[in-house]
């Protein structure tokens, strides 16, 4: 693959050799963390797209037709991946970019998918939990506009800690000329 002129696709996941290949893509990313986050069956949670995608939306990233990345977009709170309460807000979880693929936008260009979806759903909010080792993820989403939400902190297990972000976007309502 020739990374540096590659363009790159991202459309909601297809299929069952894709979704096996993102599984791969999201252990690797996750892999590369300065964590062990593999423990206590997270490696198995990781890897299970086809779960996600059943759930919820699941977007991919393709270079030349290689899967490169993926992210999951969750419509609402009600959904079993939610990891917020308010039905103006969407969420984003799992964001992972395969390491070789990494520093070209793809996972830019992710995270841009879920805001576009959460737009075009007139939501108010996306909402996100990432984590202190994730310092580049935290980079990428204060760069797209997200913010901390410290409120949002939480625990899932005492040696995981997850740091709130939130993006608020310009829903049709504030867009409206006054009047
Ligand atoms: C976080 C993650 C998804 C980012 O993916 P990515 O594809 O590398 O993201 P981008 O390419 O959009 O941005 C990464 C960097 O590349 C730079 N970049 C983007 N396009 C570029 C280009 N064409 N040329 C040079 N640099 C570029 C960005 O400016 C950014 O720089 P920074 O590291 O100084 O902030 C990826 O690192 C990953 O999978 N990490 C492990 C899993 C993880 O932490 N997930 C987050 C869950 S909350």
């Amino acid at each position: 693959m020739d990374s540096a002129a590659a363009t790159v696709e991202v459309r909601q996941i297809r299929g069952p050799d894709e979704i096996d290949a993102l599984g791969e893509v999201t252990l690797a990313a996750f892999s590369s963390l300065p964590a062990d986050v593999l423990s206590d069956g997270y490696g198995d949670e990781l890897r299970d797209v086809a779960g996600r995608a059943a759930a919820a939306t699941v977007f991919v990233a393709l270079v030349e037709g290689h899967v490169v990345g993926g992210v999951t977009y969750v419509p609402g709170p009600d959904n079993p991946l939610a990891e917020f309460t308010a039905a103006e807000e969407a969420g984003i979880r799992m964001l992972s970019v395969d390491p070789a693929a990494q520093g070209r936008g793809v996972g830019a260009a992710l995270v841009a998918a879920c805001l576009d979806a959460a737009a075009a759903a007139g939501k108010a909010r996306v909402a996100l939990h990432t984590t202190p080792w994730m310092t580049g993820a935290q980079r990428l989403y204060e760069r797209l506009g997200f913010r901390r939400a410290p409120e949002r902190d939480w625990h899932p297990t005492p040696a995981v800690p997850l740091l709130g972000y939130v993006l608020d976007l310009d829903g049709p309502t504030s867009a409206m000329p006054a009047g």
